[in-house]
């Protein structure tokens, strides 16, 4: 149909109409087609198990729970897969015997192809670059390990962030199967489905969200951890508390000298309840992948995160997730979202549990004499992408979004902070640590 010029100008103005004359586009549905384009939507629905269990001692003997775990998967179908498992060394030099256990454990399991233990080195310095990375990938060639095989990656949360990344990437993604080996780890990231490495100075800035083929919890690994580390990872089980579970949060206060003593069956009781927290939130949270700005388990995280970068990584991530909930829990007091008892009552679990309310690193400055840290909001909102999102509390167990911090209010929670924890007698540890 040829259709009036008039009145196509009209529709589409003159512009459009020369553009679709040159380029030979004359009857009015080719036109129209050519303004509304076409396409259609499509929804694509997935429906991932996230498998998370508790044992102790996974890979004794007499414990099937791996072995049946695993088979549920390809080795069900009657075909041997391969096992792939990556090591960190501290832990592989807490446990001496382990690397012996693992491979007794799969030669006795049929179905199983063992590829071995490979033992590298974790903790931060794994993270700050690629070299570890790099040989996650060659052993996984090496090994042909395919998407149909485990790898199995056992150590602190900063090992299973890289060994996580170079698995969900190898071949679009090789299935993992994560053992965490710290309380943070246990208690808060291997349940996550996330990874990374660092880059740019920041952190995290490479990676993916990667939802692990199961997470094993394993007890016998909480207790071998440096003291000082053991406990600092509770402070994401007091974050999740905060924000989800008021009763659990009476309960690490109630809890809290056994915990600070690392009484094992308290800390236990403590990493699996905040795991199954983190682990709710994420599979019925609604955003698993994180694609909008609203971020709880990110409480008190802004600051931490800046922190951790302003220090080059020297104040470990619990320390400053621990001083990052104690600001932005005073911001919700001094706000009037809670009450001075219930932020008092915060301050004081994390001194109770050796934690630190302040760093040194609050008092840098960039050339206008403005904390250095207040830039970490707009690095946050850099990361979440859209509007800058911050909770805050409305209550213990009850958080709140907002958009906007003052950094006047910032300056004055920082300094109530470092006061109350020097004017502390509850400060179990020298915060010089
Ligand atoms: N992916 C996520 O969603 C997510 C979430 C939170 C934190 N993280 C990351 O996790 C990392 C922090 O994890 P972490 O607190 O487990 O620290 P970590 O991995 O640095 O481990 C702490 C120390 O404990 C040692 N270690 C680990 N297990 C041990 C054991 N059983 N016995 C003896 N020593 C042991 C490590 O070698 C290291 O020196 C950070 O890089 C942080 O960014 C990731
Ligand atoms: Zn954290």
């Amino acid at each position: 149909m040829v259709v009036n010029e008039r009145k196509l100008i009209h529709i589409v103005g003159r512009q459009w109409l020369d553009h679709c004359l040159l380029a030979n586009l004359l009857d009015l549905t080719s036109v129209l087609r050519s303004i509304f384009m076409n396409g259609k939507d499509y929804t694509i629905s997935l429906e991932i198990e996230h498998r998370i269990r508790f044992t102790r001692g996974a890979f004794t003997g007499g414990n099937r729970m791996l072995a049946g775990l695993l088979q549920g998967g390809e080795a069900a179908s009657g075909r041997v897969v391969k096992v792939l498992v990556y090591l960190e060394q501290a832990v592989a030099i807490a446990f001496p015997s382990l690397v012996d256990e693992i491979g007794a454990y799969f030669t006795d399991c049929p179905g199983f192809d063992f590829r071995g233990v490979r033992v590298d080195v974790g903790a931060e310095e794994c993270k700050r670059n690629e070299k570890v990375l790099r040989r996650v990938w060659d052993g996984i060639e090496e090994e042909k390990v395919d998407r149909h095989s485990y790898v199995l990656v056992i150590g602190g949360g900063a090992f299973l962030d890289v060994v996580g990344f170079g698995a969900a990437t190898a071949h679009r993604g090789v299935r993992l199967v994560r053992f965490p080996t710290t309380t943070l780890s246990q208690d808060d990231s291997g349940v996550g489905v996330k990874n990374g490495i660092n880059a740019f100075g920041k952190k995290n800035w490479i990676g993916s969200f990667a939802v692990p083929y199961a997470v094993v919890n394993d007890f016998q690994f909480l207790h071998t951890q440096p003291e000082d580390i053991r406990r600092d990872g509770l402070v994401e089980a007091v974050k999740v508390a905060l924000v989800r579970d008021g009763d659990f949060f009476n309960w690490l206060e109630d809890n809290a000298d056994f915990l600070y003593d690392l009484k094992p069956v308290v800390l236990e009781e403590a990493v699996e309840r905040s795991a199954i927290l983190h682990a709710e939130h994420i599979a019925m949270g609604g955003d698993p992948f994180e694609t909008g700005s609203s971020r709880p388990l990110d409480y008190g995280h802004w600051s931490a995160h800046k922190l951790e970068q302003l220090t080059d990584f020297a104040l470990s991530h619990a320390e400053a997730v621990s001083v990052g909930v104690a600001l932005d829990t005073v911001y919700s007091w001094r706000t009037g979202r809670i009450s001075e008892e219930d932020a008092h009552r915060v301050l004081d679990l994390l001194l109770n549990l050796g934690l630190p309310l302040y760093h040194e690193a609050f008092e840098l400055r960039d050339s206008e004499g403005k904390r250095k840290v207040v830039a970490g909001l707009e690095e946050f909102r850099e990361h979440l992408g859209g509007e800058l999102t911050v909770l805050l509390l409305r209550a213990i167990g009850k958080g709140e979004d907002v958009h906007q911090l003052d950094e006047c209010l910032l300056d004055l929670c920082i300094e109530y902070n470092s006061e109350y924890e020097k004017n502390s007698h509850l400060l179990k540890v020298d915060v010089g640590r």
